[in-house]
């Protein structure tokens, strides 16, 4: 499974980048506005540190609007994907932008059927959002799963990207059932490494080191 990073701050995506952790960045407007940063500027630093795909999202609630924004964001670097809402506004763009050759993510992803609908308009991404779907005691993992299973009976290509994801435990399910992708915010991706037992076990192997009185350098 691929990990990007759910972020629009670059010293957090340089601090994962170089553990090799960023398979690519994922942006939204809330993301940008928390950053406090111009939306081009901030997004060309990400695109120049990160090798993968990095997703700029459009604001235009038209298809038009969207196709033009898309563009202009496109122009930024050559790893950006192009972000939409999943509306019927942003199947249209989505579809007129994948034919011009771009990456398309489209978010805002809650249902199956919304997922399938993206797969027909050739969307590089789908973003199911977990936590929101979470949040109104209902399964957001169950919705990854039903897209894996619709996606491998069809063999669509459209990866899944998870999204809106608020804890480790997502990440590994996500794994599990087979996410092409998922995207967490930095905090997240680190807590990944915690363990009680970890912690507890390395807290004995030091005092018992320390009865030794052995040193290695
Ligand atoms: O990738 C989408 C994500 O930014 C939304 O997360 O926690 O606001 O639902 P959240």
């Amino acid at each position: 499974m691929k990990f990007f990073v759910d972020t629009a701050e670059v010293d957090a995506i340089a601090e994962l980048n170089e553990l090799g952790m960023v398979d690519g960045v994922t942006t939204n407007p809330s993301l940008i506005m928390k950053s406090g940063r111009d939306i081009k500027e901030v997004t060309k630093e990400i695109c120049d540190l990160v090798d993968g795909p990095v997703s700029a999202e459009t604001v235009a609630l038209d298809a038009e609007g969207m196709i033009a924004e898309g563009r202009e964001l496109a122009k930024i670097a050559e790893n950006i994907a192009i972000k939409v809402p999943l509306t019927w506004a942003g199947l249209k763009a989505c579809n007129v932008l994948t034919n011009e050759g771009r990456m398309v993510n489209v978010t805002l992803c809650f249902s199956a059927n919304q997922a399938l609908l993206a797969a027909k308009a050739g969307a590089t991404f789908i973003s199911p959002f977990i936590g929101r779907l979470d949040d109104l005691n209902l399964e957001g993992l169950d919705l990854i799963a039903d897209i894996r299973e619709i996606y491998d009976n069809y063999g669509f290509e459209t990866n899944i990207l998870a999204a809106s994801i608020r804890s480790a435990n997502h990440m590994s399910e996500c794994a599990k059932i087979g996410a092409d992708v998922a995207t967490a915010p930095p905090g997240v991706i680190k807590k990944m490494a915690d363990h009680v037992l970890t912690d507890k076990g390395l807290d004995a192997f030091m005092k018992d080191w320390a009865s030794t009185g052995q040193t290695i350098l």
